[in-house]
């Protein structure tokens, strides 16, 4: 087995790419090698999401790919389901569609060298069995194909929140939080290598709970690993964000002023009949509380159109909501019904197609609008930019981004990926800044003169 190539394609969210991560080191271990593309491996893992329907099209599109690619070179390939799909469509995959091999749901990953094996001796081989303890915290991921500057951390895994609309805790199972002591040991080891910027992952880091060590705790602990490593984490529910957290983060300059914080809609009716346990006055309250205790911090959110029953006056409420707001980024969607879901069980996808897509566009071009406008604002103002790469347009420019995690294009001097540069932003997009470099900086220094010009100020 061990002289086989493999090779993984991923799909969904950043807790998907750091599963294939976890795989990547499960298969390494073993003494695979990873493959160049899915034409020149020998087994074929696809690591799915099953958010929307959209996600799992394009999973079965890719599969059937697989399929040709399998009957043209007319070899053995092995393909192997991963992730929230496999949890989701389990063994009716193998008996009913012969694009598959084998099925392995998101707990279930130290079992792949025990499936292959059963896959090569002619089976078919499922494990999507869900755990209550697994958390791969003893496992190293192998980041074999990102930037070497910036990495993702899960530190949890599951969900316990039952929002209505949501598949998440049926294909993820409960939520349970890895140790502490793994967690930081993880950080440690990536800023040995050279790492500078992580991002600790879970559905709701906001419930950490580690034998009583909190969030709050835990970001503390994180931020001293190396005082030159930026810090981000996502995705906090709205129902907990105790003000020690934002304090942590207000104090310590490289935990980065960034919240991803999403609302799903502006409706405090439809809040609740999607099990969101807040209204709209509530979520506003904490946005302001938010900006009070961090100053300038940044917010972004995700927002749903067209959710069962959605009047057109509840979706202005959402229009409202972010006009309010005025997120620099948000992620918006498009209703899309799952089955199990307590909304597919209890209400009537009722929307029309052309609703939906209408709200959605609406909500859209308004977002561009504000993030222009934010955008805007940030003329003339210094920030300290992270290097992550060369831009894909013009080798002489870099790309990085800024502590509120607004991307940043300048040109290169003589910097390395992997520097902290002082930048001033000289235009924009709604999508990007442009700017001029200004020196080689350090987390240190540029928090550390930023605060003494606000003094004489
Ligand atoms: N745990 C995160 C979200 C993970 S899923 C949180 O609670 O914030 C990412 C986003 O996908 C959700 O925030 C939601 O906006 C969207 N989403 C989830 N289920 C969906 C569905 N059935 N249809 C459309 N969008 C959905
Ligand atoms: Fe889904 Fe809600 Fe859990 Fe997020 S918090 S993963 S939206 S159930
Ligand atoms: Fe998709 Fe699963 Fe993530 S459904 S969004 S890959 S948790």
């Amino acid at each position: 087995m061990s002289d086989k190539k493999y090779y993984i394609e991923t799909y969904g969210c950043q807790m998907n790419f750091s599963d294939s991560e976890i795989v990547n080191s499960i298969m390494a271990e073993r003494g695979m090698r990873q493959a160049q593309g899915a034409e020149d491996a020998d087994i074929i893992f696809i690591n799915t999401c099953s958010i929307r329907d959209n996600a799992e099209r394009k999973v079965w599109d890719r599969l059937k790919y697989f399929r040709s690619l399998r009957r043209k070179q007319n070899n053995e390939k092995i393909v192997g389901v991963l992730g929230c799909m496999a949890e989701r469509i389990r063994e009716k995959f193998l008996d009913e569609h012969k694009l598959v091999d084998m099925v392995v749901g998101p707990d279930a990953y130290r079992d792949i060298p025990k499936l292959l094996e059963e896959v090569e001796d002619g089976r078919k081989a499922v494990n999507v069995l869900l755990s209550l303890e697994e958390t791969y915290a003893d496992i190293s991921p192998v980041r074999m194909t990102g930037n070497g500057v910036t990495a993702f951390v899960s530190i949890m895994r599951g969900c316990d929140n039952m929002c209505s609309f949501c598949v998440v805790p049926f294909t993820r199972g409960r939520e349970r939080s890895r140790s502490a002591d793994s967690i930081i040991e993880e950080i440690q080891a990536l800023s040995d290598n050279g790492y500078k910027e992580v991002t600790v992952l879970g559905q709701n880091v906001n419930s950490y709970n580690d034998n009583c060590t909190s969030f709050a705790e835990l970001m503390y602990r994180a931020s001293q690993v190396n005082p030159e490593m930026r810090i981000r984490f996502s995705t906090s529910h709205p129902k907990d964000f105790p003000n020690e957290l934002l304090h942590v983060i207000n104090e310590q300059p490289n935990i980065c002023n960034y919240i991803h914080i999403p609302a799903q809609s502006g409706s405090s009716e439809v809040l609740k009949k999607m099990r969101r346990p807040y209204t709209r006055e509530q979520y506003l309250e904490l946005i302001d509380n938010m900006r009070a205790l961090i100053p300038g911090v940044s917010l972004s959110t995700d927002i749903i159109t067209g959710f069962c029953g959605e009047t057109e006056k509840q979706h202005e409420e959402t229009m409202s909501l972010m006009k309010f707001v005025r997120y620099d980024l948000a992620y918006m969607f498009a209703y899309s019904e799952r089955e199990r879901t307590l909304a597919h069980r209890k209400y009537e996808d009722d929307i029309p197609e052309e609703v939906k897509k209408r709200r959605l566009s609406e909500i859209i071009s308004q977002q561009m609008h504000i993030q222009e406008e934010n955008n805007a604002l940030e003329l003339g103002n210094r920030h300290l930019v992270l290097v992550e790469g060369t831009s894909k347009r013009n080798e002489h420019q870099l790309n990085g981004r800024t502590d509120t995690n607004k991307m940043v294009v300048f040109d290169q001097v003589d910097f390395q990926h992997g520097d902290y540069v002082e930048v001033e932003i000289t235009g924009n997009t709604s999508a990007t800044l442009l700017a001029k470099p200004i020196r080689k900086s350090s987390i240190g220094e540029f928090y550390s003169t930023e605060t003494s010009v606000l003094a004489v100020d």
